[in-house]
């Protein structure tokens, strides 16, 4: 009866313990320290914040007199947040919002600030209680950099160019000493100037020739009056460029930029592509499975033509690439989630959403050399957000730890790698079984991202640096067990990032790599 028993125990053993374990796919990643790329530009990690829903108004702004903790009216658990992820930009006022702002609206005394309605996004009412100074505030703060959108779509060149001589102008100045009598005489810095926003479409719907036109105007007038932004400190002018794949605006700016003359310059285009796979968005943020997992991700690599395609036409006008490619609204729009205004844009932001995240700040990263700005849409609360904000509590999605995990990239110098990971299917749909980056940063030290695109199986991944001998590596793993899976008010740790280490396996650091995961390692 016994060894019956132990007999049945064996048999038994062995089928459940192979089963369960099969032998992870091995990937090997090579990087090449000897060959740098091009500055993997802190600003391709910025963001973007749009009176929207609650982007401003609940998620950065609660008013001074709010029970939420605040300093100066802006909430400080999102300071707080912000301030981790080494934001290098905040875009703002919009998005289509900014072709309607007129900037009078937001100063002076609160009480007196003109109520509207902001005919864009849900018909929310607009009290202009977040203007240029809170807005500089804010970015004070987080410690950021302003990139205003500037108004072309139903503003003037006067309008613009008064709004930047009003925040940046000497407080001896008629316009300085207004901004003064605010509350602040020391001129702001603005870094970035958005002429337009989609002029193609909610910006005016001009043609590109129309555009062309409006756009030298404005690249002549609106200027920093700011001496500490004389000369190589100059704001960036980025002008409207292209939505996805259409080429029109990408052609007529680059030939206008090309045939400039001395009054006016541009230094980047705008470029604007969202994950949605169909127009308008209907896909879930919540509650998918793989199908839904792998059509998403399919999509948002269209990110990698599309920035190659822009980049080979801005090459014939512009060999020397001084014209940056600022990919200034990205990211993953979705179907609004229940319940809430459909011009609010709301949305679940799960871990396949923070996948997708890796996946085009390392397009952008391996285009450095034309890429050098990018904005995720949006920073709070709206379309794929960094921070979801419900009355007192703050939550952080899955996309924001993506963006905290990859500070070390800011600034780092692009590094080429090879690793020939091969395909996976899942649904039907091919995908990349992996992806990834790596730099070397300021100090020296070498950090490598890697994105498991594989749902359902780990990655067993040696790594090699060319021509060194690596010890270990160290670092973070963001995962969860379902693809969908987001972080609630009763979960708020549900997708977060933990620790994961790697251990010298002969000439190479052997690390395992949970599927559906993105870690970031630094090399030592
Ligand atoms: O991010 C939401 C909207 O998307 C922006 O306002 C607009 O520029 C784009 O169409």
């Amino acid at each position: 009866m016994r060894s019956s028993l132990i007999a049945l125990l064996l048999a038994a053993l062995p089928a459940v313990s192979t089963a369960a374990t099969p032998a992870p796919t091995a990937v090997q990643l090579t990087v090449d320290p000897a060959h740098p790329g091009a500055r993997i530009d802190r600003n391709l990690f910025g963001q973007f914040a749009e009176h929207l829903g609650a982007g401003i108004y609940g998620g950065v702004w609660v008013g001074p007199d709010s029970p939420i903790p605040n300093v100066r009216g802006i909430r400080s658990d999102v300071v707080a947040a912000l301030r981790a992820l080494k934001v290098p930009n905040v875009r703002w006022p919009g998005g289509c919002f900014a072709d309607e702002y007129h900037w009078r609206d937001g100063i002076g005394p609160a009480s007196q600030r003109r109520v509207g309605v902001n005919a864009n996004w849900g018909a929310a009412i607009e009290t202009n209680a977040f203007g240029s100074h809170e807005f500089f505030d804010f970015i004070g703060q987080i410690g950021s950099e302003a990139y205003l959108s500037v108004n072309v779509g139903t503003g003037t060149p006067r309008e613009a160019a008064e709004w930047l001589e009003y925040l940046t102008g000497d407080a001896r100045t008629t316009a300085g000493s207004e901004r003064a009598r605010n509350g602040h005489p020391e001129p702001y810095r603005v870094k970035f100037i958005g002429l337009g926003n989609e002029a193609w479409g909610c910006g005016g719907s001009m043609s590109p020739d129309y555009y062309v036109n409006q756009m030298r105007m404005y690249a002549r007038y609106v200027r920093s009056f700011n001496p500490a932004q004389a000369g190589p400190q100059a704001p960036v002018r980025v002008a409207v460029g292209p939505n996805g794949d259409e080429t029109g605006y990408t052609e007529a700016v680059m030939k206008a930029w090309r045939e400039r003359v001395w009054a006016w310059d541009i230094e980047a285009l705008s470029l604007h592509f969202y994950t949605s796979a169909g127009w308008p968005p209907a896909h879930p943020s919540e509650h998918f499975g793989a199908a839904e997992y792998a059509l998403l991700l399919k999509d948002t690599f269209k990110m990698e033509g599309l920035v190659a395609r822009h980049s080979a036409i801005m090459d014939q006008h512009d060999p020397q690439k001084k014209v940056a490619l600022a990919v200034d609204e990205w990211g993953v729009w979705l179907a609004p989630q229940a319940g809430t205004n459909p011009g609010f844009l709301v949305q679940q932001n799960s871990l396949r959403d923070a996948l997708l995240a890796s996946l085009n700040l390392n397009i952008f990263a391996r285009h450095a050399d034309r890429v050098r700005m990018a904005n995720i849409a949006q920073m709070a609360n709206v379309l794929q957000a960094m921070i979801v904000t419900d009355g007192p509590v703050m939550q952080l999605t899955p996309t924001y730890h993506v963006f905290r995990l990859y500070v070390p990239f800011q600034d780092a110098q692009y590094l080429p790698l090879s690793m020939a990971a091969g395909d996976v299917t899942v649904a039907g749909i091919t995908l990349p079984r992996a992806d990834a980056l790596a730099g070397l940063d300021r100090e020296g030290r070498t950090w490598v991202a890697v994105t498991n695109l594989d749902p359902a199986e780990p990655l067993s991944l040696d790594l090699r640096l060319a021509g060194r001998r690596l010890r270990t590596a160290t670092g973070e793993v963001l995962t969860a067990a379902t693809v969908d899976a987001v972080n609630t008010l009763a979960k708020p740790d549900g997708v977060a990032p933990r620790p994961l280490h790697g251990e010298a396996h002969g000439d190479a650091v052997r690390v395992e790599l949970p599927p559906r995961s993105v870690s970031v390692l630094r090399l030592e």
